[in-house]
């Protein structure tokens, strides 16, 4: 290296050299390529133009634009949520104080969703909502894969099966018959007559095969088992757990709902969903009792779960937020 050159750009160039050299690569011509090249820009490093141009409402009414969007953040967020999911199952030498941190990152994430939901639940013009909701049949934010993976990601097939089939498979019992079963999949039954929505059908025809991987994948590295194997004496880890399992299945359910109710409900009787769902039987989480981590709950909260009494309980200070 040349004499007056900083010593510590000497010592980069070399590590530069050395590494260039293993894959038999000339570091020379890499270093002319980084003469010509533009800086990078803020709009370039996170696809703004991309971002911008991925809203195509289906009418001209202004508030579907919100509701497009509200949904795209939504899908972000849970897509950081399994980011952290799959980290933690992929690691091979968890900590205590490295899981308590990512399962707090994936609270916050669930917090934000949670508090933002009002831009739904206010945030629209009803009216408008009732008009553009009908250019949009059958989608509906059921057809979510990625809701579905972190529950995936979070426990065992068997506690997303319908409460009443449970006791009949275990967490081992072949995937076909879990999937089978799974809650959502009763709940999406057409409001007249009962039979599978066109929602539903679409849905599983695109992503039965996925979930099922995923559970396979998932049954000995999900958060539930992580918790079990590493973890089950943690105070600090169950705290957040119990936090986790009432965001995932309570909270964020029923602000989802509360959207539900403003928009659909009506006194003599209810607008049909743009799935065509029984959603009021369906939705409220005291219905579903979905809980990713059974064991961290007594049988009182499971009989409360989801109702007021269980929100109200003082131990749950996190609630207070
Ligand atoms: C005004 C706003 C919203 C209303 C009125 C609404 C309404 C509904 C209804 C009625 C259902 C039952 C299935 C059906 O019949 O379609 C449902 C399910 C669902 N929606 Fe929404 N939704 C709204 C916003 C959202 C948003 C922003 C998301 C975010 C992705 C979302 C995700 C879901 C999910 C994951 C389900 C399945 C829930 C479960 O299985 O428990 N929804 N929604």
């Amino acid at each position: 290296m040349s004499e007056g050159v900083d010593p510590i750009l000497n010592e980069q160039l070399k590590k530069l050299q050395a590494k260039y050299n293993v894959m038999g690569q000339d570091l020379s011509s890499y270093l002319d390529g980084l003469l010509y090249a533009d800086y990078l820009t803020y709009w370039d490093y996170i696809h703004l133009d991309t971002l911008l141009s991925l809203q195509s409402p289906k009418t001209s009414f202004p508030d579907e634009k919100i509701f497009i969007v509200y949904h795209q953040i939504t899908e972000l967020y849970f897509n950081l949520i399994l980011w952290e999911t799959e980290q933690i199952a992929n690691n091979q030498a968890i900590t205590e104080v490295w899981f308590l941190d990512r399962i707090k990152r994936v609270n916050r994430y669930f917090h934000q969703l949670r508090e933002s939901f009002s831009i739904m639940v206010e945030g629209m013009e009803k009216d408008q909502f009732l008009k553009f909701r009908m250019s949009l049949l059958p989608a509906s934010g059921f057809q979510s894969a990625q809701y579905r993976l972190i529950e995936i990601s979070c426990t065992d097939m068997i506690n997303l099966v319908n409460a009443a089939e449970r006791p009949a498979l275990t967490e081992y019992s072949d995937i076909d018959l879990q999937v089978e079963k799974l809650s959502w999949r009763s709940g999406a039954t057409e409001w007249a007559t009962g039979k599978k929505t066109l929602t539903l059908q679409q849905f599983e025809e695109k992503y039965l095969p996925t979930f099922k991987a995923m559970g396979m994948r998932y049954r000995d590295k999900n958060i539930r088992k992580t918790y079990l194997k590493y973890f089950p004496d943690s105070k600090p880890v169950i705290d957040a757990l119990r936090e986790l399992d009432t965001y995932a299945n309570v909270l964020w359910p029923l602000a989802h709902m509360k959207a539900s109710g403003h928009y659909l409900h009506k006194a003599e009787q209810d607008i049909k969903a743009t799935g065509g769902t029984n959603w009021q039987k369906f939705l409220p989480p005291r219905f579903q009792k979905i809980m990713f981590f059974p064991e961290l709950w007594s049988d009182l909260e499971k009989e409360e779960w989801g109702k007021a009494a269980f929100l109200s309980n003082p131990s749950e200070t996190f609630l207070a937020s």
